[in-house]
């Protein structure tokens, strides 16, 4: 009697693709729990509590220069972790099966996201740069501008972020 080769392992075959694809799951969405966790418990310590403080008991010089060496540690870790957002976040799309297997709380997780990176951007390039530099010239002014515009939107951004952690968690089950 005739017999496909392949049907005697296809169980097996079928298990072991799924063990795979669940440890594939797992790492990826660990992976953008703790990006999320770094870059909007970070933006949430600068903003809420080290602010307040630091413009209540430092001088501006003091506090721009601080400011200005904080930031620069903390991007140092917003990079990566914004790099693996992405990744694992459309790592995460496909192994569910493509954009449109996927629940409504996703695209818009997916639009704010890119939305934040957008933002953080401009934060960077334009904002940040030149605090830095006008750190480095002692031009307070300057510096006092560059932070105020940072200030701004980084609640935008904490704002965001706290919103999509919201829809991304809570989203599954109302959209
Ligand atoms: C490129 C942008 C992003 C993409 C493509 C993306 C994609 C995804 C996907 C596919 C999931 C799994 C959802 C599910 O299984 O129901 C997920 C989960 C999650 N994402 Fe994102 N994401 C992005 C950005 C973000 C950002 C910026 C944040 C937070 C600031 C975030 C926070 C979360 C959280 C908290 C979960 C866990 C939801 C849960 O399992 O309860 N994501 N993301």
């Amino acid at each position: 009697m005739y017999r496909i080769p392949y049907k005697r392992y296809s169980f097996r075959v079928l298990f072991y693709a799924y063990e795979k694809l669940k440890m594939m799951m797992s790492i990826a969405l660990s992976l953008h729990l703790l990006s999320a966790v770094i870059w909007v418990g970070g933006m949430f310590f600068a903003y809420v509590c080290l602010r307040p403080v630091a413009a209540q008991l430092l001088d501006p010089p003091v506090r721009f220069t601080l400011w200005s060496r904080v930031f620069t540690r903390f991007f140092n870790f917003v990079w990566p972790a914004i790099i693996l957002l992405i990744v694992s976040g459309h790592g995460l799309i496909s192994l569910n099966g493509g954009m449109s297997s996927v629940g409504k709380h996703v695209h818009i997780m997916l639009a704010l996201g890119y939305l934040m990176f957008l933002l953080y951007g401009h934060l960077f390039f334009a904002s940040f740069k030149r605090l830095k530099l006008a750190v480095a010239i002692s031009d307070w002014e300057d510096a006092a501008n560059r932070l105020n515009s940072m200030r701004k939107l980084i609640g935008i951004n904490l704002s965001l972020g706290l919103i999509t952690i919201v829809v991304a968690s809570g989203g599954r089950f109302i959209f």
